[in-house]
């Protein structure tokens, strides 16, 4: 297929949504045919509750939590191994790409990232990353909160019984042995908290395009955002 080279693309692009609204398989497509980087921040909060979870803190100590954040040494690179990462995600010079994605990390990650002091050191650490633009991030809070200025804001979303069934197939793909009725509880339950915080609550900004990608295929959606990007 020939793809089209778009002239002067937005310089920084901001996709938010709710989880497993597809933000960061459509955030690397989109990435790698403008040829910019893509940062999917969900990775950074992962990071803190997973740390949380090995150092044996309880996620619900603020003050513990708080003082993590603001220590942790979160890397990520180029994928090392092809056993389907998109990235090698390192804590603190360790590997832990497939720990982040675990269900207990699943289970807390929403409460660790309500602390303020964790989004302040996550959100720190991204604006200095977007610096150099020609970048895609993702996130809840990225056109609202992190990059208000973004050149272009998508918001994705998907209904949560949609979304609930891509994770289940993605996950039975990858051998795991999950229950649909799970995701979809995990998903309500994180919903719910990442839209009720009071800080950097996810939600579309006022300016954003809002994409329902309910009734389309993950190429269709890459597609119609890129012809949003081309009209920019
Ligand atoms: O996108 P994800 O499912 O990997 O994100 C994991 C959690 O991180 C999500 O439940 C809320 C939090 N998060 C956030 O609060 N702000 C962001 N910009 C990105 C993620």
């Amino acid at each position: 297929m020939c793809e089209q080279v778009i002239p002067n693309p937005p310089n920084i692009i901001a996709i938010d949504g709710p989880a497993a609204s597809g933000k960061s398989t459509i955030g690397n497509l989109i990435a790698n045919r403008l040829d910019y980087i893509c940062l999917d921040t969900g990775i950074m909060y992962r990071a803190v509750a997973c740390k949380a979870l090995r150092e044996g803190i309880d996620v619900f100590d603020a003050e513990k939590i708080s003082a993590l954040s603001e220590r942790i040494k979160i890397d990520i690179r180029h994928a090392s191994e092809e056993d389907g990462r998109q990235f090698d995600v390192l804590i603190d010079g360790a590997d832990h790409t497939w720990h982040i994605r675990s269900p207990e990390v699943n289970q807390v990650v929403s409460e660790v990232s309500v602390y303020p002091r964790v989004r302040g050191a996550m959100t720190e650490l991204q604006r200095e990353i977007a610096k150099n633009g020609r970048i895609v991030m993702i996130g809840r809070d990225i056109g609202t909160v992190v990059l208000p200025d973004a050149d272009l804001k998508i918001y994705l979303e998907a209904s949560v019984e949609v979304r609930a069934q891509r994770r289940y197939v993605e996950e039975l793909g990858r051998g795991k042995k999950v229950c649909l009725v799970d995701i979809e509880e995990s998903l309500r339950h994180r919903d719910e908290i990442d839209s009720g915080r009071s800080i950097a609550p996810l939600r579309a900004a006022d300016d954003a395009v809002i994409v329902n990608s309910d009734d389309m295929t993950v190429y269709e959606v890459v597609e119609h955002v890129m012809r949003i990007i081309a009209q920019r």
